[in-house]
C-alpha cells in the first residue's frame, strides 16, 4: 500500500513512522514534512491548505491511502477533495471537523447526545460575558471559539484577565471548571464502528507541576495504570458512540480520529474538548505501542470497513514522549538554533526522536518552531520508559531550549489519584 502523509509536525512524523515500520506499507511519501519525516518518507512540497494540490500529488504518486495530520486542512475540507479524486482519505468532511473547529458546535452536539460535559454560555458581547464569568465563579475558564491550536484557552482565578481574553476573542465559549485528572481517549472511527485506542496523558502547561500558560502539549505517557479498569468502555458507551450517532444522524458523519479531551472529575467523566485528529504529543506515546498494523485502521475507517479490522492490539509495554521546545516558547518561540546530540540519541535503545519544528538550513539541523522535536521512549514499565526518555532529551543540545521533567512522575510514583 502506498501512503501519503498530509503535514509537518511531530503527529506526522509519529504516524509516517509507523506507517514505515508496517508491514503492509510498501511506501510512505509525506507533504510538506519535515527533516525529521524525510528519513522515513519520501518528501513532497505541497501546501496542507490547498485541497486540489493535494489531491493531485496523491494522484500523482498513486496514493492507495491519504492520512491529513492537522487540523486546519481538515477545516478548510482537504479530505473531502482527495476523496473527490476517487482515493481513500483518512480524515473527516469540513462539516464533522466543526467538532473541533467550533467549540459552540461541539456543545451542541454533545447537548444533543447527551454527552457529558462542562456547563457552558456561549457569549457574543462583553456584559454576556461578565454575566457568565459570575455565574460560574473562579477559576473561569474562557475560550476562544475559533481554531487556536490549544493556545485560546485560558483558566485563571483572576476575574479581570477572564474579562480580558474574552475581549480579544470574538465568539467566546465560558464554562464551568472542571477538576481532576485529564485523559486524551482516541477513538478510530468509519463513522459507524468506532475502535477505541490506548488512553494517554498529555501535560497541557508549559512547566512543571502544571505551571506557566498552556501549550500544544509539553509531553505524554501511555497506559496509565491509574485510571479506572471500566475507563475505555464507559468513554465508548457515554462519549463516543453517542457522539459519531449524533453526527451521521446529522447527514454529517465523523470519519477518522475522534479525540476526547476528557477530565475525570469527582462528579465522573466530562469532555473538556473533541479534536478531529490525532493529538500530538499523544500519539507519539500511542502509537510506538500499537501492533496492529496501523494502515489497517486507517485504510478501514476511510473505505467504511473498520468493523472488519477488529480491536486495536497493544503492547504491554509502557511509553513516554518529552517535548522539548524552543527558548520563549509559547509566548514567543526563537528559531534558527542548531540542534546538537542526535546522533548519541540514535544509539539508545527504545528510543525515537520525533521532529516537530526542525529544519535544514546550510546543512545543519536548526529550531523552526515552538515545539522543536519530542523523544519517545518505550520501557518494560513507567520507570524505565521514562528513564529511557530523559536519557535521551539530556543528551540533546539546544541553546535555551526548555522541556518538562516530570512527565509521567505521578504515575510512575503511584501518586495518581482518579
Ligand atoms: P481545550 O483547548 O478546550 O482542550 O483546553 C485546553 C486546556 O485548558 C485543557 O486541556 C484543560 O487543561 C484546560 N481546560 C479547558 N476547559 C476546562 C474546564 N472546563 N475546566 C478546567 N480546565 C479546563
Ligand atoms: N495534545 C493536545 C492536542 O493535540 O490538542
Amino acid at each position: 500500500m502506498k501512503t501519503l502523509v498530509i503535514g509537518t509536525g511531530g503527529r506526522e512524523h509519529a504516524l509516517a513512522l509507523a506507517l514505515s515500520r508496517d508491514p503492509q506499507v510498501t511506501e510512505v511519501h509525506a507533504a510538506p514534512g519535515n527533516p525529521g519525516i524525510a528519513e522515513v518518507a519520501t518528501l513532497h512540497e505541497v501546501d496542507p491548505m490547498d485541497g486540489p494540490a493535494v489531491a493531485a500529488l496523491a494522484t500523482a504518486i498513486g496514493a492507495d491511502l491519504v492520512v491529513i495530520g492537522p487540523e486546519a486542512p481538515l477545516v478548510a475540507g482537504v479530505a473531502d477533495d482527495v476523496r473527490a479524486a476517487g482515493i481513500a482519505c483518512f480524515g473527516p468532511s469540513p462539516e464533522a471537523a466543526q467538532l473541533e473547529g467550533s467549540k459552540a458546535f461541539a456543545k451542541q452536539v454533545m447537548a444533543a447526545a447527551e454527552v457529558p460535559t462542562a456547563m457552558a454560555h456561549v457569549c457574543e458581547t462583553a456584559e454576556q460575558v461578565i454575566d457568565a464569568l459570575d455565574a460560574f465563579g473562579p477559576p473561569y475558564v474562557v475560550k476562544d471559539d475559533a481554531l487556536a491550536a490549544g493556545k485560546g484557552v485560558v483558566v485563571t482565578d483572576d476575574r479581570q484577565a477572564a474579562i480580558d481574553h474574552a475581549a480579544q476573542c470574538g465568539t467566546v465559549v465560558i464554562e464551568e471548571f472542571l477538576d481532576g485528572p485529564e485523559v486524551s481517549l482516541f477513538a478510530i472511527t468509519d463513522g459507524e464502528t468506532v475502535l477505541p485506542l490506548q488512553p494517554a496523558q498529555d501535560f497541557k502547561r508549559a512547566y512543571d507541576d502544571d505551571e506557566g500558560p498552556n501549550t500544544g502539549g509539553m509531553g505524554a505517557y501511555t497506559p496509565l495504570s491509574w485510571a479506572p479498569a471500566d475507563l475505555v468502555a464507559e468513554v465508548s458507551r457515554r462519549v463516543l458512540v453517542p457522539t459519531v450517532k449524533e453526527m451521521a444522524r446529522r447527514g454529517t458523519p465523523f470519519q477518522g480520529l475522534l479525540y476526547a479531551g476528557l477530565a475525570l472529575t469527582s462528579r465522573g467523566v466530562r469532555v473538556i474538548e473533541f479534536n478531529a485528529r490525532f493529538g500530538d504529543p499523544e500519539t507519539q506515546s500511542i502509537l510506538a505501542l500499537l501492533r496492529t498494523p496501523l494502515s489497517a485502521l486507517l485504510l478501514g475507517a476511510a473505505t467504511g470497513e473498520l468493523a472488519e479490522v477488529g480491536l486495536p492490539q497493544w503492547s504491554k509495554a509502557s511509553s513516554v514522549t518529552v517535548v522539548v521546545a524552543a527558548d520563549g516558547y509559547p509566548e514567543a518561540p526563537r528559531k534558527g538554533d542548531p540542534i546538537g546530540g542526535l546522533d548519541q540519541v540514535a544509539e539508545l535503545d527504545g528510543v525515537d526522536v520525533i521532529h516537530a519544528g526542525t529544519a535544514v538550513q546550510d546543512g545543519q539541523l536548526v529550531s523552526a518552531g515552538g515545539r522543536i522535536l519530542s523523544v519517545t521512549a518505550i520501557g518494560d514499565d513507567l520507570a524505565e520508559a521514562r528513564r529511557r526518555a530523559y536519557a535521551g532529551v539530556d543528551l540533546i543540545d539546544i541553546r535555551g531550549s526548555h522541556h518538562r521533567t516530570d512527565i509521567a512522575l505521578a504515575a510512575e510514583q503511584g501518586t495518581m489519584e482518579s
